[in-house]
């Protein structure tokens, strides 16, 4: 029989549904869990900032999904066979057929990373007083924009700030805002429109199918492209398949090849979409293709090579393909949809419907006694790896920026973000984390802010330090050995 829908989950005689991994583990790395006094000194010398973390201090590293996804067996097998060359390299070849394969679109750009790719779309096509309007900005777009002198405009729909809701595409873009902002600005001003699969920032909320088609009429009606930022491309055609009707008997490459044709320029983060590292922009347009082409050996590498190793070309291409699996793009949310309903079983603040990407807390609710200026998103990721040794990433007005009067820009949801790599956590891991964050949780008072004490102009939640605003860590860590005894 044709396989269809895999059910990634089986109920259990006990009456429980656990997520099913489709895969074996064969290569392993041991994980070190740290005593959580050694925990508060790391956060500390880390100026409370985790991405300046060691990984020996770390026991499940969950600050992204980026460059860290499992990579298959056919993945490295293939990394061996590459064909090493400065140009005309054959793995190239095997890239731009993946491309051609799986996205649709004949001509691609190789680029190191997603934030290339989106460098070079910007200076091609951002401008001075240009808008760009987009379901929801991601960090790296944002600098590039602004760095090119254009203004990102975020159309989100009000579900996609609801934290509970029951809305199966909190990704969606308000198609009616959509058109005034064209009316408003006029097309001229407003060289593309840019759509992110799975949306980064908002949860890893994907759009739906229908949503793109309208953006599509729309785009067309005033003649404007549509860019597709593709890092998360498979999570989002695993939801589109799960939970739009219409979709349900498509296969997932049906469905990328669709979301893809709907759109001009797709580009991504190798580092995400395909498990491997690297990075592409492609299209079918010529013009489109030449305006960016002399950019990539600028910045990049030969036009074959963009940048990487011809090996991550390879791993890539395989990647790309593996990404037509249920199997592989369904994983992940599957873990975080069974994270995300324990918690709320608990009574935490998730954001709901589980997304891709990763488990997400809300700050503001989880800790409603830290005001936005002390960074509650901060605070409680330095808190949870205090009481976890499990590293998180800060996705509120940490990540944001200051405007021209030097005051924050606060964020509209203060997220703790949890990533869940592809295939990288086992089930007592995940049950490991909702353990210790319902212990945080029950603890919670014991938290308090943070603030800057070294702070970078671009985004500065990359390398900037912070301070705890009094002994809470100390507070937190005696409460923990109190209620665990010797237990890490
Ligand atoms: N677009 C999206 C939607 C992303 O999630 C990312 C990266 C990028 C672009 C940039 O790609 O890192 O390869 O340069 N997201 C990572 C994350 C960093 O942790 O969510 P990159």
């Amino acid at each position: 029989m044709e396989k269809l829908v895999t059910k990634r989950s089986v109920k259990f005689f006990n009456g429980k549904e656990i997520p099913l991994e489709m895969h074996k583990v064969r290569i392993v790395q041991s994980l070190n869990l740290v005593p959580v006094e050694r925990r508060v000194e790391a956060i500390r010398e880390a100026g409370f900032n985790t991405f300046l973390l060691g990984t020996k201090d770390i026991f499940l590293d969950m600050l992204t999904d980026s460059g860290t996804n499992a990579m298959s067996d056919t993945q490295i097998s293939s990394m061996f066979v590459a064909d090493d060359a400065y140009a005309g390299s054959q793995s190239f070849v095997k890239f731009q057929k993946s491309v051609l394969d799986v996205f649709g679109k004949k001509m691609v750009l190789p680029v190191h990373q997603g934030r290339a790719a989106e460098n070079i779309i910007s200076q091609t096509f951002v401008k001075k007083g240009t808008f760009i309007p987009m379901n929801y900005h991601f960090t790296t777009t944002l600098a590039h924009i602004q760095l090119n002198g254009g203004t990102v405009v975020e159309l989100f729909t009000p579900e996609a700030m609801k934290i509970k809701s029951t809305h199966p595409f909190k990704g969606n873009i308000d198609i009616k805002r959509l058109e005034e902002l064209i009316v408003k600005h006029g097309s001229e001003n407003i060289p593309f429109i840019r759509m992110e699969a799975s949306t980064n920032l908002i949860g890893g909320q994907p759009f739906s199918m229908k949503n793109l088609e309208e953006v599509r009429a729309v785009a067309d009606k005033y003649k404007i492209i549509i860019i597709l930022d593709a890092s998360l491309i498979g999570e989002n055609a695993y939801f589109i398949k799960k939970r739009e009707e219409e979709y349900l008997h498509k296969t997932i490459a049906e469905i990328l090849k669709k979301m893809c044709d709907l759109s001009d320029i797709v580009y991504f983060s190798g580092r995400k979409v395909s498990s491997s590292r690297g990075g592409g922009i492609c299209t079918n347009s010529k013009e489109l293709f030449n305006k960016m082409k002399d950019l990539v050996p600028l910045y990049e590498g030969f036009l074959t090579y963009g940048g990487i190793s011809i090996r991550e070309i390879e791993a890539m291409a395989v990647g790309l393909y593996e990404t037509r699996e249920e199997d592989v793009v369904g994983q992940s949310p599957s873990f975080i949809d069974y994270a995300v309903k324990e918690l709320d079983k608990l009574g935490l603040p998730v954001i709901m419907p589980g997304g891709a990407l990763g488990c997400h807390v809300e700050a503001q609710k989880f800790i409603p006694h830290i005001p936005q200026s002390e960074y509650p998103a901060g605070a409680l990721v330095a808190a949870f790896f205090i009481v976890s040794g499990i590293r998180g990433m800060e996705r509120g007005t940490l990540s944001s920026i200051r405007d021209e009067n030097g005051n924050d820009i606060y964020a509209d949801l203060e997220l703790m973000r949890l990533a869940f790599p592809r295939r990288v956590f086992t089930l007592s891991q995940v049950e490991y984390l909702i353990d210790r964050l319902n212990w945080l949780f029950h603890n919670k008072d014991l938290i308090g802010g943070l603030r800057f004490v070294e702070e970078p102009p671009v985004l500065r939640f990359f390398t900037g330090r912070l301070e705890p605003i009094g002994d809470w860590p100390e507070k937190l860590m005696a409460k923990f050995r109190a209620d665990f005894g010797d237990s890490l």
